[in-house]
């Protein structure tokens, strides 16, 4: 028979686990609902602004006069590109279809002008582009993303951030001058990770103006549907006849949300941009295996021998295959050692380096913890141990040197997209880079790996800094950068059928 005392104790007990169940509920409850997402919100009133270490600089909300020392707010929809008449002008239509491969398979997608890829876009560096997005009839909305393209942030693309959906029956215009000579891409920005899966994706070219006449310039871009890989419009090998001692590009596009592997088999070659950004003397390669970043571009270069030379993306049917007729063996591919672009070519001068003054320094450290994501429990991707809504807003000031670093805690490659910007890679694990500057607008860092990278805030504007593995940025890996002068008008969320991820 218990005593009395142990009777209290089992009561007392019996309490406290109750209390401690209640409160763990109720703390559940806060943490549950403190994650809801409001149908719709303004990125910027979500997210913790971080100044990356400066002083915050009074900005006039009000329309109209501001005070001195005070800068007037800007809003996204007025930084468009000119409006003058056009150098280059074409239209692209957002429509489901269904398209038959060289193998045969029909696949249905959702696609530009009625293709796969889109169509690609061959502009000169210093065109005013105009390009007019018309949606056929894709229910969600869509958008047009310039994919490494630093545009003036209202011509970028992103719904809910600096335009409305575009939905079905309407259009939209987007006008830009392209500065850069490159590799670009484009797709939707609307519900991107299933969009551009789904085919609303194609290849934006740049060409220089002084280019090597006659260049065979290819641009290839490696995609995924569900049941087929692709590389350009093949599922197979594309077979091209090339004569001998021509100059060959190939402008590798990764539009998948993971990393893919390519092998030139047949020639010795060389990576003479990464990014739409040229390096600087880049050395011969031979049989080096290169990973791309989900999003990211290589392009490679080379003079066509006699022999035949293939393009393997590792794990595919699909290949790319040169030869004088257009027939012959294949070369097998191989994969070798790792391209590292950390090490390769060699150093130029720079507008920013590792010894600059930096305005702003913003680490992002990106993990995996548990918690509520839009009131869902689960392991969340989180950047310096918050969530979304709590993740960091990097604010800049116009003409602010910022240097940024990024930490993979996670055991998933993240390739970070910034928009609007290219970030010079500083350093990598603490190993200064050494080679060729190297500009990156989708850096992919692996698991474990810290990359230091710098760049100046000189184009105004609220602009994504996402992973473009776009399943983990619908996932909440999504971050802004955000000049501190700039609102937005726009609103993500269902109620207002914008959904940037
Ligand atoms: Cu290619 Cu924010 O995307
Ligand atoms: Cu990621």
């Amino acid at each position: 028979m218990a005593t009395p005392w142990a009777r209290w104790l089992r009561r007392g007990v019996a309490a406290a686990v109750a209390l401690s169940v209640l409160g763990l509920a109720a703390w559940g409850a806060r943490a549950w609902h403190g994650s809801r997402l409001p149908s719709t919100y303004n990125v910027m009133e979500l997210g913790v602004a971080d100044y990356g270490g400066a002083a915050v600089v009074p900005v006039a909300h009000g329309a109209g006069h501001s005070r001195a020392g005070e800068k007037q707010m800007v809003s996204v929809a007025d930084l468009t590109g000119p409006r003058a008449e056009p150098d280059f002008r074409t239209t692209l239509t957002a429509r489901r279809t269904r398209v038959r491969l060289p193998s045969g398979k029909a696949i249905d997608v959702w696609a530009f002008n009625g293709r796969i890829p889109g169509p690609e876009l061959r502009v000169r560096q210093g065109d005013l582009v105009e390009i007019t997005l018309v949606n056929a009839d894709i229910a969600q909305g869509v958008s047009i993303h310039w994919h490494g393209v630093d545009v003036p942030n209202a011509e970028d693309g992103v719904a809910g951030v600096t335009q409305d959906a575009v939905l079905p029956g309407q259009r939209r215009v987007y006008r830009f001058r392209v500065h850069q000579a490159g590799t670009f891409w484009y797709h939707s920005h609307q519900a991107s990770s299933t969009q551009v899966k789904r085919g609303l994706y194609g290849a934006f070219v740049s060409l220089p103006r002084g280019l090597e006449p006659g260049t065979l310039d290819l641009a290839i871009v490696a995609h995924s549907f569900s049941g087929a890989r692709t590389l350009g419009a093949h599922d197979g090998v594309d077979r091209r006849a090339v004569g001998p001692g021509t100059p060959v590009r190939l402008r590798v596009i990764n539009s998948d949300s993971f990393s893919r592997r390519f092998v030139l088999a047949g020639t010795p070659f060389r990576v003479v941009a990464i990014d739409g950004t040229e390096l600087h003397e880049p050395t011969a390669l031979r049989g080096q295996t290169l990973e791309l970043a989900g999003g990211g571009r290589y392009d490679l270069a080379f003079t066509m021998p006699r022999s035949t030379v293939q393009l393997h993306l590792l794990g595919a049917k699909a290949s790319l295959a040169l030869s004088q007729d257009g027939r012959g063996a294949l070369p097998a591919g191989e994969p070798g050692p790792e391209f590292d672009p950390l090490r390769y070519g060699s150093p130029a001068p720079t507008p920013v380096d590792a010894s600059s003054h930096f305005d702003r320094t913003f680490m992002l450290h990106i993990g995996k913890r548990f918690g509520f994501l839009d009131g869902r429990f689960g392991r969340h991707w989180s950047v310096n141990g918050k969530l979304l809504p709590n993740l960091p807003t990097q604010i800049v000031s116009r003409g602010d040197l910022v240097k940024m670093t990024f930490v993979n805690d996670t055991d998933e490659d993240h390739p970070m997209h910034l928009h609007g910007h290219h970030m010079l890679v500083l350093s990598r694990d603490g190993a200064p880079a050494t080679g060729s500057p190297w500009w990156s607008d989708t850096l992919n860092v692996e698991p474990g790996e810290r990359y230091e990278v710098a760049f100046r805030a000189d184009n105004p504007g609220l602009w994504m800094n996402h992973c473009h593995n776009l399943e983990h940025a619908a996932d909440g890996l999504v971050l802004h950068l955000a000049y501190d002068n700039v609102m937005t008008p726009f609103r993500v969320g269902a109620a207002a059928h914008n959904h940037p991820e």
